[in-house]
């Protein structure tokens, strides 16, 4: 591979990968509710934004993070007083999806309820389409919210509908670039859920800390509005979701110190020239690892999972009473996965 040989930068490519619970039909159902049946979620949505920015609309260049379908950045630039609006997201189909239909095409797609009302509403074919053509001044941009493409101090407003608590980024990181985007006085105007699911439980924020911390980042103590609004409750399928979403405004008040360019993976990955630290986690899933394959050598289609015991216990690994169990749940593990990949 050529940039084995290549300067930093070009491994630095190498870094912008995708969070591993984010892939191409991550959000494929949103396109649905945005272009074709949403006509309750999407109001709601709107009306949700307006509830926090009050009478004054006048947005000057807006930038929606995370914009998905783009239908919320799409009927804010119709109905607000945006100069522009940029709608960015990294990805690709729902960009690509949104561009065809805010240009007035009519989209033939299929939609894969989660759980069909009926038989034919397993797949069923939708059109979707924008009430009309956008107004100029829209724009879409294929970006990471995390290393947003934009000079600092760009934006009037930057909106996150539905983005804070699914990035990767701590919430204290993401409040000090989105206060680097906007100009001084600008506005930060968020909406969505607050289900914080990162590995680390100190960073799922109650709305009370979430408040704190945007009023801690450079930003005016934030406005905010709480309403339970219909979520992906699609016509065809028996699941929906009621959610009390969390909408607030804060006016930039003062700089935030910017946080470093974001790194989604440590230079010992991205460069292959520092060590590889052993760091405690490692060692542990090696020494699994280890044990792990030497039960799968066992597997001789045979041996009993008491008789693996005994050979465990004869290398003096662990005793039979440690082993059998152990090794029950290991091959357990084994099972599922090999259903999970059976298929049809
Ligand atoms: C929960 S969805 C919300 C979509 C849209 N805002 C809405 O209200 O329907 C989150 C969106 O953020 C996008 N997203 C997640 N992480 C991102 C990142 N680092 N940069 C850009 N977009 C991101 C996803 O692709 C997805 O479209």
């Amino acid at each position: 591979m050529q940039s084995l040989h290549g300067n930093y930068e070009s491994y630095l490519a190498l870094r912008t990968r995708l969070p591993a619970d984010q892939g191409l039909n991550t959000y494929y159902a949103n396109v649905h509710r945005d272009w074709s049946w949403g006509d309750e979620e999407n109001q709601a949505s709107m009306n949700q934004l307006r509830s926090v920015l009050h009478d004054s609309a006048d947005l000057g260049n807006v930038l929606v993070l995370g914009a998905g379908a783009c239908r919320l950045a799409y009927d804010l630039h119709m109905q607000m007083d945006c100069a522009a609006t940029i709608a960015m997201d990294f990805n690709p189909l729902l960009l690509l999806i949104a561009y065809k239909v805010v240009n007035g095409d009519a989209l033939k797609m299929y939609e894969f309820p989660i759980a069909p009302r009926s038989l034919e509403d397993d797949a069923v074919l939708r059109t979707l389409s924008a009430p009309e053509v956008v107004r100029e001044g829209f724009h879409l941009v294929l970006g990471d919210a995390l290393r947003p493409p934009f000079a600092p101090e760009s934006f009037d407003t930057v909106v996150t509908p539905w983005l804070i608590d699914i990035v990767t980024e701590d919430l204290p990181v993401m409040a000090a670039r989105i206060n680097g985007l906007l100009k001084p006085e600008g506005r930060w105007v968020n909406f969505g859920s607050l289900a914080f699911a990162t590995p680390e439980r100190t960073r799922r924020y109650s709305p009370e800390e979430t408040k704190a911390i945007v009023a801690e980042s450079g930003f005016s103590d934030p406005y905010v509005a709480e309403a339970t609004i219909p979520y992906m409750c699609s016509p065809a399928s028996r699941h929906g979701r009621q959610e009390k979403v969390f909408s607030f405004a804060a006016y930039k008040e003062r700089s935030a110190e910017q946080p470093p360019r974001h790194r989604a993976l440590p230079d010992w990955i991205v460069t292959g020239e520092e060590s590889v630290p052993l760091t405690h986690s490692f060692r542990s899933q090696a020494m699994t690892t280890q044990i792990y394959s030497f039960i799968m050598s066992l597997i001789d289609g045979k041996r009993s999972i008491k008789d693996m015991a005994l050979v465990l216990e004869k290398q003096k690994l662990m005793t039979r009473e440690e082993a059998e169990p152990a090794i029950r749940s290991f091959l357990t593990k084994m099972y599922d996965d090999a259903q999970k990949q059976s298929g049809f």
